[in-house]
């Protein structure tokens, strides 16, 4: 049996063996088989200098097979797919109100949030897809993956 240690304040405390201590098992048996992780590798792209799209204007940009409508809401920039969830429309045309940061389907005239990308009006009921703007060496670019 092992000695009482001292504790503060003049009680005891008894220590425990190590033998007393529960065998420890980890439960993280592992197979050992192949496992593949298809984690998309991010770009980042150029869009333009950020003195080219001031408060209010907006820039199609392509990239592989997307087109991708990049938005200046007063002074904070967004980019969304340049295609509507409801029937594939040209998204980035519509109707673009820089104070609500909106823009409106030219189709069917759902309305979308810039900065989420998510419909506000049907008939489009799926969000559509946004891009991370970054500035950096006065360019605006886009992280697409
Ligand atoms: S294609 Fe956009 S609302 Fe129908």
């Amino acid at each position: 049996m092992a000695a009482p240690i001292p504790v503060d304040g003049g009680g005891v405390r008894a220590a425990i063996p190590a033998s007393a201590h529960p065998p420890l098992h980890l439960n993280c048996k592992s197979d050992h088989s192949a496992r593949t992780y298809n984690t998309p590798v991010s770009e980042i792209i150029e869009v333009c200098p950020v003195d080219e799209l001031q408060p209010g204007q907006r820039r199609l940009v392509e990239w592989e097979d997307l087109e991708i409508g990049v938005f200046n809401c007063g002074g904070n920039l967004y980019a969304i797919e340049d295609r509507c969830s409801h029937d594939d429309g040209p998204l980035a045309e519509g109707e673009f109100d820089e104070t609500a940061c909106t823009v409106e389907c030219p189709r069917h005239g759902s309305l979308f949030d810039l900065k989420t990308g998510k419909p506000m009006t049907l008939p489009a009921y799926v969000p559509v897809d946004t891009f991370p703007v970054i500035i950096e060496d006065e360019t605006i670019k886009l992280e697409v993956e």
